[in-house]
């Protein structure tokens, strides 16, 4: 048994958890929108082709906010296509994805959707092959209360309201050269701040997110950032970030030791972030939206490959099937966002069903959890509240993590990694704690003393672990990673104990007692 020592002090905050702090991500990619939440005809369908059983998982998942419709999709769409009736809409090839578009699900179905699901929704705008115009006119059909073309357009097609949409980002991915219309951190930075300027005009109550590097690996990150905020600081409050983390070297150690990495990219756009700001001498603070964040490994293209031949409707593409170890990395993520409350104000697990996703469907037939929806359906659930800085005495590892994007397709070192990962929340209730136990083989006890919260009690203890690493959820057998009671926690004055199973993933809930 390996031990730890933590301490939680009420008085020690990191921030609050904005609740878009807990958003998904809907793309037009694969079977995420056809086959995923919207499926016609399926047995739970209801009459706007919203699958019901989809929307329960969604429920429980508890998302907050969505980003639609891309992802490199958006880069090449056409908001005009999806909507009016749908006899009208064409059907256009997606460079993005080398698929046929239909366009029987676009805006206003997403809205009704996001209504439903009772949650906020984010929309991009194409900056790829588009631009300031266009941008305009999108957010005037959106949001425009009436009595203009646009406006009135779509009081025509059935949305006698506005759409009253909030958040927008401005664009996808632009510096990477597989996005349709990539750009320079200059051409890019001048079109994000002619489209916001445009975009402000038309409706001032917006906030805009500028696109941030396409990941910590990409060889202008950090440049990139510091020139597209040079153009855009007085324009936009927000700077996007990706990550999506793999186990190519299947080296398990590593793979968990990965979110860590996410710390140091946070830390990185803040300073940058803070820079832009200091030498304008603003108090302004641009916040970050980690608008796409995953384990994703098995089912990327490999570079180059551009080919799918027959540009079909709704490929089957995409459709990671996630493992144990998987979630124990996905959680380290959830970790490393909610220790960064007070400047993550915005993140979108991409993405939400069937395409790197946690929801999964047989188009036609049944929905079911992935390992990877367990925490973030606990952290957005249970984690909402205020995030504590905690004190973990911990015995670390040395490893390093093969990123094959990154300089010379290099592994990064990873010195002294705490085999402990923990996020604690003060939360309306009590506190939450989130704890990733990365040692492989033993079992880690921790001794955390919580100071300044009253007498506690233990209401939740539930543990997520499984001898076979590579287990995963099928169809026929949709439970065999679920969360299960974690025994023998105590809580004895001040001091709480828990022995956390070896490469696990456990909640702890406590109440006032
Ligand atoms: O989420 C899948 C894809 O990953 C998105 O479309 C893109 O933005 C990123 O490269």
């Amino acid at each position: 048994m390996r031990e730890s020592k933590v301490i939680v002090d009420r008085r020690f905050t990191i921030g609050e958890t904005d609740k878009r702090l807990f958003g998904a991500f809907i793309e037009h990619l694969g079977r995420c929108v056809y086959g995923g939440i919207y499926e016609p005809g399926h047995k739970t369908a209801d009459s706007n082709g919203f699958r019901q059983d989809v929307m329960d998982l969604v429920r429980e998942l508890a998302p907050t906010i969505m980003r639609y419709p891309g992802g490199n999709f958006v880069s090449g769409y056409n908001w005009e296509d999806g909507v009016g009736p749908m006899e009208t809409r064409p059907a256009r090839l997606d460079y993005a994805w080398l698929s046929t578009e239909p366009n029987t699900f676009g805006t206003n179905e997403f809205i009704d959707w996001c209504k439903m699901a009772g949650i906020e929704p984010m929309l991009a705008i194409n900056l790829g092959t588009r631009g300031a115009k266009e941008a305009g006119e999108f957010i005037e059909y959106c949001n425009h209360p009436g009595g203009t073309a646009l406006s009135d357009l779509r009081r025509s097609h059935g949305w006698e309201q506005p759409h009253g949409v909030k958040f927008w980002c401005l664009g996808n991915e632009m510096d990477g050269p597989w996005q349709t219309g990539a750009k320079t951190a200059d051409e890019y930075g001048r079109i994000a701040v002619e489209s916001a300027k445009v975009m402000r005009w038309v409706d001032p109550s917006i906030e805009l997110a500028v696109c941030g590097s396409s990941g910590r690996n990409m060889s202008t990150y950090g440049a990139w950032e510091d020139t597209v905020l040079q153009h855009s600081f007085d324009q936009v409050e927000w700077i996007s970030l990706h990550t999506y983390l793999n186990n190519y070297a299947d080296d398990t150690a590593a793979f968990l030791a990965s979110p860590d990495l996410m710390d140091s990219f946070i830390e990185e756009v803040v300073a940058i972030a803070d820079a832009v700001a200091a030498r304008r001498r603003s108090t302004k603070r641009i916040m970050l939206s980690f608008d796409e964040w995953n384990v994703w490994y098995r089912t990327r293209r490999k570079t180059g490959n551009r080919t799918r031949p027959g540009w079909p409707v709704a490929p089957p593409i995409l459709e990671e099937i996630y493992n144990m170890e998987d979630a124990l990395t996905f959680g380290g993520a959830c970790i490393s966002l909610l220790n960064h409350a007070d400047r993550v104000k915005a993140a979108s697990l991409a993405q939400l069903v069937n395409v790197i996703a946690p929801i999964m469907t047989e188009t036609g037939g049944d929905a079911w959890r992935q390992t990877i929806f367990w925490p973030f359906a606990q952290i957005s659930n249970h984690g909402r509240g205020t995030v504590l800085r905690t004190i973990v005495e911990s015995d670390t590892y040395n490893t390093a993590y093969f990123d094959p994007r990154g300089p010379n397709d290099s592994a990064i070192p990873l010195p002294a990694v705490p085999y402990l990962k923990l996020a604690a929340i003060h939360t309306a209730e009590g506190v939450s704690l989130f704890a990733l136990n990365r040692d492989l083989t033993q079992p880690l006890r921790m001794n955390a003393e919580l100071s300044g919260f009253g007498k506690l009690r233990l209401t939740e203890a539930q543990t997520l672990h499984d001898p076979d690493l590579k287990a995963t959820n099928t169809q026929d057998a949709p439970d065999r990673i679920a969360p299960t009671p974690l025994q023998g926690v105590s809580i004895e004055g001040s001091t709480l104990t828990a022995e956390l199973p070896a490469a696990s993933w456990t909640m702890l809930r406590l109440g006032k007692a």
